[in-house]
């Protein structure tokens, strides 16, 4: 180790030092500095915010309404938010004391693994996974454990899997379907075989449910909604995803009183609360964003049919995803690492995927295609990997 970097590992605390720098940045940054990139890289949608969705938030400026509001949330917030968990999945959450809104799902889990975690807590969560799930873990003092999944079982976690893994320090399970990378959902089977694990050892599940809207042809399952796991269940949702709000940074969290209450008490020292005109964007997105909602997912179920049968025809097997907005192919044909994959690609095509080992080991060996693009990019990003794909086969 340098002088250098010894004097900052004194500086930076250990837990920080553990966390490895995001496989995502790295291509974003090379990204940046490239001309007539095709991006299927950043996992947004490539829609602005609906306009009636942002009015209602200039006219709430226009008001003057710029300050805090209570730490919880926008009163009118938290009751839209349960009515509609209510109307969709049947679940009672009490506005006043079992919802939270924070800065995005971001926020959100960060909070619930610092509000419930002891230092050496396991979490378990599948591989592969959004990046910042095993970070939240470390952070928060825990240990992330990790389950692998396989293309061969649609990257659905099993629960006999996670039973295996547990030990007398396994605190919590942390799972998020539709899932990023993959696209992957899990069938009520199997959900209810994981809640059934969760009961029987008493643990906590955190349902990171950002995607729930975007699901194509099968229906959203919300974990908290199986029987006899809610009092277990940390609850994750967000505005980003299915109202195109990335930048606003609004989300909430449903649980249990006692949960939320720590959750809040983290909450309301780090954050204060949610920046005030995102809530006011949140509460018009919940009560009239619904006909952008079902456009934009009828518009990405057309995209999501393209660029899977692109990708199975060109020699990058693909499962078919059936929520969120990405798929996941095989790069096996090339025997490269995903990392080489995506590394070339960029160089040689002009096309940015992100290699799927960004998201864990069992992510090697496949690339995440983001098709919230327009289709004349999938089509041309698909040709031109078609070219690279056909030069690097072994
Ligand atoms: C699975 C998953 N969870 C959480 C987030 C963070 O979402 P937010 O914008 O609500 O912080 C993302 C963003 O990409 C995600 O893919």
């Amino acid at each position: 180790m340098s002088a250098e970097s010894s004097k900052q590992h004194k500086i930076i605390s250990e837990r920080v030092n553990r966390l490895s720098p995001s496989g995502i940045r790295k291509f974003f940054d090379l990204l940046a500095s490239m001309e007539d990139v095709i991006s299927l890289g950043v996992g947004e949608p490539d829609y602005a915010t609906p306009w009636h969705i942002s009015e209602a938030a200039v006219q709430s400026l226009e008001r003057g309404y710029t300050m805090y509001t209570s730490n919880s949330g926008i009163p009118e917030l938290r009751e839209e938010t349960a009515r509609c968990l209510q109307q969709k999945y049947n679940i009672d959450y009490e506005p006043y004391g079992e919802i939270l809104m924070t800065v995005g799902v971001s926020e959100a889990l960060d909070l619930a693994m610092r509000a419930i975690l002891n230092p050496g807590d396991e979490v378990i969560m599948p591989d592969p996974h959004y990046v910042a799930y095993d970070s939240c873990v470390i952070l928060a003092g825990g240990e992330p454990v990790m389950v692998p999944t396989s293309q061969e079982s649609n990257f659905e976690v099993d629960a006999k899997d996670i039973e295996a893994r547990i030990t007398d320090k396994t605190r919590a399970i942390l799972i998020g379907y539709p899932a990023n990378p993959t696209g992957a959902v899990m069938s009520r089977e199997k959900l209810l075989a994981v809640a059934k694990v969760a009961r029987r050892h008493n643990l906590m599940v955190i349902s990171d449910e950002i995607y729930s809207r975007l699901v194509y042809g099968v229906e959203h399952i919300c974990f908290a909604g199986l029987p006899g796991v809610k009092e277990n269940t940390i609850l994750l949702g967000g505005f980003s995803k299915a109202y195109a709000m990335t930048g606003w940074r609004i989300g909430y969290a449903a649980a249990p009183q006692e949960i939320i209450r720590a959750m809040t008490k983290i909450h309301q020292y780090t954050i204060m609360s949610a920046p005030t005109p995102a809530q006011v964007a949140a509460l018009e997105a919940l009560k009239t964003g619904e006909p952008d909602v079902k456009e934009m997912v009828e518009d990405y179920n057309r995209r999501r049919m393209i660029i899977v049968k692109g990708l199975n025809e060109i020699g990058m097997p693909c499962f078919e995803p059936r929520g969120a907005f990405y798929a996941f192919p095989s790069i096996a044909k090339t025997g490269m690492t995903s990392e080489e994959f995506s590394e070339k690609l960029l160089m040689e095509e002009k096309v940015a995927v992100v290699p799927g080992s960004a998201f864990g080991e069992c992510g090697e060996g496949y690339v995440r295609c983001c098709y919230a693009t327009s289709l004349a990019d999938i089509e041309e990003a698909l040709a031109r990997m078609k070219r690279f794909v056909k030069k690097h086969s072994k």
